[in-house]
C-alpha cells in the first residue's frame, strides 16, 4: 500500500510518499518546500501569501516525488474532459493549481497510489485550503479514498521516523511549535487528552515575535537558540518573567514575555541594543524563560499522572537547551525520552503519511466528506 502526504496547514509545503511495509513503513520521498525567506521580510507568516505560495509550489513538489519515488509515468491516454471540467470547479478557489493540475493530468497517468492523507487542521484556514482540495481534486480525479489527519498527531507520531521509539503508557506528549504549545496525556496511541494549552502565544510564536523585536529576522526560534548558544555567561543583568510557572495547572501564557522583552529593550540605548553581547545575553533569557516554563509544567504533569515515557514533537523540539533539559528531566524521573529527529521536527508530509498506519484513529473516505478545521482539536473535540 502507498500513502501520499500532503501538508499545508502553514508556510511549508510538504509531499511524501511512502510504502506501508509489514513491520511499519519505507519512506519513498519526502520534500518540502519552505516559505521562510518570504515571510522573514514581514517578520511572521502572512496567511495570503502563503496560500499563494502552497499554490505554486505543490505541483512541482508532488511531480519530484512521485519522480524519487519512480511512479512517475507518461500519459498513455487523454484525459477526460467531463472530469476536468469538474475538477475546475473543485479548485475554483485556486484557479493556478487547476491549470496547474491539468497540465499534469495531460502529461502524466495515474500513480500507483492507494490513498491519501491530507493535514485538514489545525492550521491556517487558507493554507489548509490548498492541500485539502489539492487532495480532493487528485482523489476524485483518480478514484483515491483521502484521510483528513491531525497536524499535531503528526508532530508526536514524526518520532516514528527514521529511529526506534521506547514507548510506554501512559505518555506526557509535549507539542511546542509556531502555533501550538499543549501537553497531552497519552493513554495510546491515538488517544488523546489535551491537560495544558497555552492562553495566547506559543511557544514558537514568543521566540518569533520577541526576535522581530530584536531585530533578527523569522523565523526566530533557531536565531534566538544560536545566539543563546554564543553568550559567554549564564549570570547577566537581564531577568524575563516564567510566565504561570508556579500556577498548579499545566496551561501556558506566552504573550507576557514578549511584552516583558518589548519594556526590557526600551530601557536600553541604542548601542547596547545593537551589541553582540547584547542580542547574545537577551536571547539566552528569553531561551531560558521558555525552557523554563515547559519542563516545569511537563515535570508536573509527569508527577501527577505517572507517566513512563515524555514524548516531544513541533518546531520547538529541534531547541537544543530544550532537549537538554527534557533529557535531564527524563533520567530525574526514571521516564523514556523520545525526541523526533531533527531533520523531522518542523513541519513536514512524511509524518502526515505515516499517521494513519500507526494510529487507529482513521478510516479512509470519500474526497467529497473531507474539509479543514482551522482550530481542531486532537481529541477531535
Ligand atoms: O512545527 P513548526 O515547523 O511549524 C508550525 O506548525 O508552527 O514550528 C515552527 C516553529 C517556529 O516558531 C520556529 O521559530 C520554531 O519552530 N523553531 C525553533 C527552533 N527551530 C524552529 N524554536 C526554538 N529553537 C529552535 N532551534
Amino acid at each position: 500500500m502507498k500513502i501520499l502526504g500532503i501538508e499545508t496547514s502553514c508556510d511549508d509545503t510538504g509531499i511524501a510518499i511512502i510504502k506501508k511495509t509489514k513491520a511499519d513503513f519505507e519512506i519513498l520521498a519526502g520534500f518540502v518546500s519552505s516559505q521562510e525567506k518570504l515571510h522573514s521580510q514581514y517578520g511572521g507568516v502572512f496567511p495570503a501569501l502563503a496560500k499563494r505560495e502552497h499554490q505554486k509550489n505543490i505541483i512541482p513538489l508532488f511531480e519530484k516525488a512521485l519522480k524519487k519515488a519512480k511512479m512517475l509515468k507518461k500519459a498513455d491516454a487523454l484525459p477526460n474532459s467531463k472530469k476536468i471540467q469538474k475538477l475546475k470547479t473543485i479548485l475554483e478557489r485556486n484557479p493556478e493549481l487547476f491549470d496547474q493540475l491539468k497540465t499534469f493530468i495531460e502529461k502524466y497517468k495515474k500513480p500507483d497510489i492507494d490513498c491519501i492523507n491530507v493535514t485538514i487542521g489545525p492550521g491556517l484556514e487558507p493554507c489548509l485550503y490548498v492541500g485539502v482540495n489539492f487532495a480532493k481534486a487528485l482523489g476524485f480525479y483518480w478514484n483515491i479514498k483521502i484521510n483528513g489527519v491531525h497536524h499535531l498527531e503528526g508532530h508526536i507520531l514524526a518520532n516514528f521516523i527514521g529511529q526506534k521509539v521506547n514507548i510506554d503508557f501512559p505518555a506526557i506528549g509535549l507539542i511546542v511549535s509556531g502555533g501550538n504549545t499543549q501537553i497531552i496525556l497519552i493513554e495510546k496511541i491515538g488517544k488523546y487528552k489535551i491537560i495544558g494549552d497555552t492562553r495566547d502565544d506559543a511557544a514558537g510564536e514568543c521566540f518569533d515575535k520577541t526576535a522581530r523585536l530584536l531585530g533578527l529576522g523569522y523565523p526566530g526560534g533557531k536565531k534566538i537558540s544560536e545566539l543563546a548558544s554564543m553568550a559567554k555567561t549564564n549570570k547577566f543583568n537581564i531577568s524575563l518573567p516564567r510566565p504561570m510557572i508556579y500556577e498548579k495547572n499545566f496551561d501556558f501564557s506566552f504573550s507576557g514575555l514578549k511584552t516583558a522583552v518589548l519594556y526590557e529593550t526600551k530601557k536600553r540605548t541604542k548601542k547596547e541594543l545593537l551589541s553582540d553581547t547584547y542580542k547574545q545575553e537577551i536571547s539566552r533569557e528569553i531561551e531560558n524563560a521558555i525552557v523554563d516554563v515547559l519542563i516545569k509544567k511537563v515535570r508536573i504533569a509527569i508527577e501527577k499522572h505517572g507517566a513512563k515515557t515524555l514524548i516531544i514533537g513541533g518546531g520547538v523540539s529541534a531547541n537544543k537547551k530544550l532537549r537538554q533539559e527534557a533529557k535531564k528531566l527524563a533520567k530525574e524521573k526514571a521516564v523514556s525520552l523520545d525526541l523526533p529527529k531533527i531533520k523531522y521536527s518542523a513541519d513536514n508530509a512524511i509524518m502526515i503519511a505515516i499517521i494513519s498506519i500507526l494510529s487507529p484513529n482513521y478510516k479512509e473516505k470519500n474526497w467529497k466528506t473531507i474539509k479543514p478545521i482551522a482550530n481542531l482539536k486532537i481529541n477531535g473535540k
